[in-house]
């Protein structure tokens, strides 16, 4: 157990602590229903394919989607960004990203690029900002997708989506979008921002379980993506091929129901206290925050300076420490929980100049408070002014 002094300030790694219903949801699941969604027709079956559907409309209301079947679960963002990429591209396609890209995007990009995919990464500013403008001169004849997350896992830095989604509609473009970060923290809505495909997670801003998350598929979009994996889906049992519709074609084996008891709870949640509300409440204490560090002698901050630009990502050095060695005091000092390092983004980090030693980084939630913010703050300025005097 772990004390309740905590600061937990590792939100973009996974969010804890997680809410009490996404807990009693997958208990109850556990405890009281049991069964195998969609594979019997007995009465806990049948329960735990209610949940399976639940957890899918709760998911399409929080990113607009107008039919729930278009979201196919994974098991967390990288798988649905695997799909959105090796399920979909072919050699000789041309596709275009960010610097500001995470391992999860770049890296199955990196491999098709060895087979014949032709690869442009858009440089961002310093602060890891992409200017639309930058996009159109890069489009080519064959030019398939954009890739783009919606907001930097190192420095929260908030992507042009509305821009971008008009020039892929307008080009004919497929527009995928990386919304393990943003999603639940920031209002996404795939109709209105014109996003074909939407990779998530559910065990960060949705505040459900890891192992949870999926892939927003454009209605007609999954006939052109081949399945990652093929096998039984409870549905067409008497063929030999995997169904063609969505979401069995990408949803093979069993799925991870106590999961999905939790993500639509925690999907609940957020719904419920409203994501305009927790970006408010988080952008405010991403202020504080940022502006008690900015005082603090010898600390670089990364990242847009106005948290409007931002999610409650900051991403900081400080003279003199590394960020292994200041995550490492601040939790044994003050029990203050960050994630040191290059945030699996090392493109993102060459961005803002800070690889390969990379940044440590504050994440915060919706249970975070302005009392957290100040005591590490004022953590942040001991350790640093210990640091000044022993150099
Ligand atoms: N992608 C997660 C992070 O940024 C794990 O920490």
């Amino acid at each position: 157990m772990h004390s309740n002094n905590v600061i937990y300030f590792d939100n973009a790694a996974t969010s804890w602590p997680k809410p009490e219903e996404t807990l009693q949801a997958m208990e109850h699941y556990l405890r009281h229903v049991g069964g195998n969604p969609g594979r019997s027709g007995h009465r806990h079956s049948l329960d735990a394919a209610r949940i399976v559907m639940n957890a899918r409309e709760a998911v399409a209301e929080l990113f607009g989607i107008q039919d729930a079947l278009n979201v196919a679960f994974t098991k967390n963002a990288t798988e649905a960004l695997n799909l959105a990429t090796r399920g979909l591209l072919h050699p000789g396609d041309h596709v275009i990203t960010s610097s500001m890209e995470h391992n999860s995007v770049m890296r199955p990009l990196r491999a098709l690029e060895k087979e014949g995919l032709e690869l442009t990464v858009i440089p961002c500013s310093s602060s890891g900002e992409l200017d639309p403008a930058d996009l159109l001169p890069a489009i080519r004849r064959n030019t398939r997708a954009v890739y783009l997350t919606a907001a930097s896992n190192v420095t929260g830095t908030l992507m042009p989506l509305k821009e971008v989604g008009m020039l892929t509609r307008e080009k004919g473009l497929i527009f995928c979008v990386d919304a393990a970060q943003a999603g639940g923290s920031f209002p996404l809505d795939v109709t209105e921002l014109g996003i074909d495909l939407l990779a998530f997670t559910g065990h960060k801003a949705l505040y459900g379980p890891q192992g949870t998350g999926g892939l927003y598929i454009r209605e007609g979009l999954e006939k052109d993506i081949r399945p990652l994996m093929m096998g039984g889906t409870g549905s067409r049992s008497e063929f030999e091929e995997q169904p063609d519709f969505l979401p069995d074609k990408f949803e093979a084996g069993t799925p991870n129901t106590v999961g999905l008891a939790g993500l639509e709870a925690g999907v609940r949640f957020v719904l419920r206290r409203g994501v305009a509300s927790i970006r408010a409440q988080e952008q405010e204490l991403a202020g504080h925050l940022m502006n008690g560090l900015r005082t603090v002698p010898g600390l670089t901050l990364y990242g847009p300076e106005i948290p409007s630009r931002k999610i409650a990502v900051v991403s900081f050095t400080v003279e003199g420490l590394s960020p292994a060695e200041i995550a490492m005091a601040l939790d044994e000092q003050d029990m203050i929980m960050s994630r040191p390092g290059l945030h699996c983004a090392p493109s993102a980090h060459k961005t803002l100049g800070t690889f390969p030693v990379g940044t440590t980084r504050f994440s915060l939630g919706a249970f975070n408070t302005a009392e957290q913010v100040q005591t590490a703050v004022k953590a942040v300025a001991r350790l640093t002014a210990t640091a000044r005097r022993k150099g």
